[in-house]
């Protein structure tokens, strides 16, 4: 997901779009750039890898002038070359863009044909020699912006800067989100409020289809269909905006850290003030639903996985699970009495958002499960359940994934109370169960020793597998996705009773085998699977609680006992000594743990 800046300020902006930038940074990026106007002059500098290379090149050949827009971006179309980085400029006009313009190619040939030559192989470029063309047909800057606008398919964020316009920016949103900042005479455009956080709290947010006129004095918008638009201006909470690491080495293990805070925070928005009862919406309804359908991405798709065990085994509801990039291709029937539920901690996931426009109209209603509450996954389905985990910037998602999972565990006791497959006692036990979670997470966090020396030996592995049964499988396939994106050590997961038939042929003592199981009523059949790892000479390190510890014995080559909660609670608990595990090895690695190569913390692009 690239990132976006624009500043109309009353001082030099340079220095002040890098920072910004370097708030965005989470989002993941391999290059980066601005452009300025300055004495009716646009310029700009542009710099492969890390911000630290574009501020570099700022210090050896400065760029000046008081407005300027900004940009990180994660390649899509074209490798990340300094050729290829934004802003792209044609002539007198600069542009900063996320997103894809998918009829790209039809206006290369068309501006080819016209006589543009073209310096990069991107979509952006097109946009930017549009824009000239349309400038050089006498259309003033907003005009040709929008006869630009008009002509592009995709899903884009756009911010245009011109030559000779020290007072204009021009911001348009289709697909990917884009905030207006206020200030005192000065006014800012950002992906989102983190990269404006100390720059103002007054924050509008564009709707889709929206494009704005901004000057010092303030913005102007209309909507897609060119009337004029007011949107809102909101106060940002500024500690949702702060974002630092809190004297962590890395914002994932801050963010780690953070997790019994978080699901205390999701508890409390959605269970009675005396935490005795449920408290969710009214409009989570489950009247007249007879099955779940859920969509979701990478570890929001494995927090979907394992909401299915709890919606069909508490609430008796039937549950599919889909990925959302193959979900709608496999043009599935959306039948009456269906709830679905789509999962993105970014509220931006590009397969996520596709899947739920597919179903919305079909389902009896949408419900969204984010943590942006401005994001367009929240905002265009009926009903948002926002998670509560506050700002997470590490690319590898952890406290997101445990909220989600508490928020779903939430749904599905809702689901159970409103179809009478859960009452009285049997809910309050539950309930209880569920706030006593904060404190055991933080027992498992205590485990971050041991973790970090068990990763010592993953750290040397080339291929690593992940088992689970039942609750456990899903949290195998998170801990295989954790460890492979951060470690970039290839990791797979498999049901325990699955390795059998095939697997099993990987096993040797290269391969180290990490068995997540708590003693219940799956245990004794995944010690068999242990057994059969063991006689192969694989080294299983056993995640299990007490009970599983003495129950296994000593022939397991690591075991990290985890507090003992009540069954249901599992998926979350163990996620701890997964997140751990793989943030130890990354760690022993030397990877970029924050923002792991090839990775974006969003991805806004199908
Ligand atoms: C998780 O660690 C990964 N960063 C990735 O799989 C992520 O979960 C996926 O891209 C979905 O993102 P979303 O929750 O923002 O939709």
């Amino acid at each position: 997901m690239c990132g976006i800046v624009g500043i109309l300020g009353s001082h030099e902006v340079s220095p002040i779009l890098v920072e910004a930038l370097g708030r965005l940074e989470y989002r993941g990026y391999d290059s980066a750039g601005i452009a300025t106007v300055h004495d009716g002059r646009l310029d700009r500098r542009r710099a492969v890898g890390k911000l630290v290379n574009l501020s570099d090149l700022l210090v050896r050949d400065p760029l000046r002038g008081k407005a300027g827009i900004g940009h990180t971006r994660w390649a899509t179309h074209g490798a990340p070359t300094e050729s290829n980085a934004h802003p792209h400029r044609a002539g007198p006009v600069a542009v900063v863009h996320n997103g894809i313009i998918e009829n790209f190619r039809e206006l290369r040939a068309e501006l080819s044909a016209a006589g543009s030559d073209f310096k990069t192989d991107t979509d952006t470029e097109t946009v930017a020699l549009l824009t000239e063309r349309h400038l050089a047909q006498g259309m003033p800057p907003v005009e040709a912006a929008d006869a630009t606008l008009r002509r592009l398919e995709g899903a884009f964020a756009l911010l245009f800067l011109f030559e000779g316009e020290e007072d204009l920016l021009i911001a348009a949103r289709r697909g990917s989100p884009l905030a207006i900042g206020w200030g005192e005479g000065e006014m800012y455009v950002g992906s989102d409020a983190i990269a404006l956080a100390p720059l103002t709290d007054r924050i509008t947010y564009l709707e889709e289809g929206d494009r704005a006129v901004i000057t010092r004095a303030g913005a102007e918008i209309v909507d897609d269909e060119g009337r004029r638009a007011n949107r809102p201006v909101r106060t940002v909470r500024a500690e949702a905006a702060r974002i630092d690491k809190a004297g962590h080495k890395h914002f994932m293990s801050k963010e780690i850290a953070e997790q019994p805070r978080a699901i205390a925070a999701a508890l409390d928005a959605y269970l009675s003030e005396d935490g005795a009862a449920l408290n969710l919406p009214d409009t989570l309804d489950f009247a007249g639903v007879e099955r779940v359908l859920m969509v979701a991405c990478g570890t929001a798709y494995y927090a979907c996985l394992t909401a299915k065990y709890w919606m069909e085994q508490i609430a008796g509801l039937p549950v599919e699970v889909d990925i959302a990039s193959e979900y709608r291709y496999r043009e599935p029937p959306v039948t009456p009495g269906t709830l679905a539920v789509f999962v993105s901690q970014s509220g931006e996931t590009a397969d996520t958002l596709a899947a739920l426009r597919h179903v919305r109209g079909r389902a009896d209603r949408v419900v969204s499960v984010t943590n942006v509450v401005e994001s367009s996954i929240a905002r265009e389905a009926d009903l948002d359940l926002q998670i509560h985990a506050g700002p997470e910037i590490g690319v590898a998602s952890t406290k997101a994934f445990t909220c989600q999972l508490t928020v779903l565990l939430l749904m599905a006791l809702r689901a159970a109370e409103a179809r009478g497959a859960l009452e009285g006692d049997a809910l309050a036990d539950r309930l209880s169960a569920l706030r006593a979670l904060p404190a055991q997470i933080t027992g498992a966090l205590d485990l971050d020793g041991t973790l970090r020396e068990a990763a010592q030996r993953l750290a040397e592995a080339r291929d690593v597998l992940f088992l689970g049964r039942g609750l456990m499988y899903p949290l195998a396939l998170e801990g295989a996705l954790k460890l492979k994106e951060i470690s970039y050590i290839h990791a797979e997961a498999y049901a325990s009773g699955e390795l059998k038939h095939g697997p099993i042929a990987l096993i040797d003592k290269a391969v180290p085998v990490v068995v997540m199981a708590p003693r219940d009523g799956l245990f004794d059949k995944t010690v068999s699977n242990m057994q059969e790892v063991m006689a192969r000479g694989g080294q299983v390190l056993l995640v299990t609680d007490a009970p599983g510890a003495e129950a296994a014995g000593e022939e397991v080559w690591r075991r990290i006992v985890v507090p003992t909660v009540h069954p249901m609670l599992t998926p979350i608990l163990y996620a701890i000594p997964a997140q751990l595990l793989a943030y130890h090895t990354a760690v022993a690695k030397g990877t970029d743990v924050d923002q792991p190569r090839n990775l974006a913390k969003s991805v806004t692009v199908e």
